[in-house]
């Protein structure tokens, strides 16, 4: 019985340190109101995830203010229509949703964001955006989600 427990104890070890996968996506915003990529994609093994914004430029965040939010592809219309002033910078200047799966801080230039994705809020192979939501910047700075 002893032994039948410690071989147990021996395999979950073992096969829980070949199936967890961390995974680290980076992403960067400029002085110039522009992300540094177009596609986020993340490995489809991956268990966990961190993402992680930087702001490469020097304006302060109520200026140049860049976040990263995800959502549904579906959602976005809905979700960048709310965007509103009254929300705060604190908040992304988004009221809080469902609709947003994600969301890192919103940051000004030096700063850096990272956040844990919660990869259950996400479905394999279905479509996601990314885009800051500070007010007219997602018309330029919005991207792909891919899982
Ligand atoms: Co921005």
């Amino acid at each position: 019985m002893l032994f039948k427990s410690i071989f147990a104890g021996i395999l979950l070890v073992f096969v829980s340190s070949i199936s967890a996968k961390e995974c680290n996506l980076d992403i960067s915003g400029t002085d110039m109101m522009q992300f540094d990529k177009t596609i986020l994609e993340l490995d489809s093994g991956c268990t966990s995830a961190n993402l992680t914004l930087k702001h490469t430029g020097a304006l302060a965040k109520n200026i140049m203010g860049h976040n990263v939010v995800i959502v549904a592809t579906e959602k976005f219309d809905s979700v960048i229509a709310s965007i509103s002033m009254d929300a705060g910078l604190d908040n992304g200047y988004l009221a809080e949703s469902e609709d947003v799966l994600a969301k890192t801080a919103m940051i000004g230039g030096g700063e850096v964001s990272e956040i844990a994705l919660d990869l259950s809020k996400f479905e394999k192979g279905a479509s996601y955006t990314f885009f800051c939501s500070f007010p007219g910047h997602y018309a330029i700075m919005k991207g792909k989600f891919v899982i």
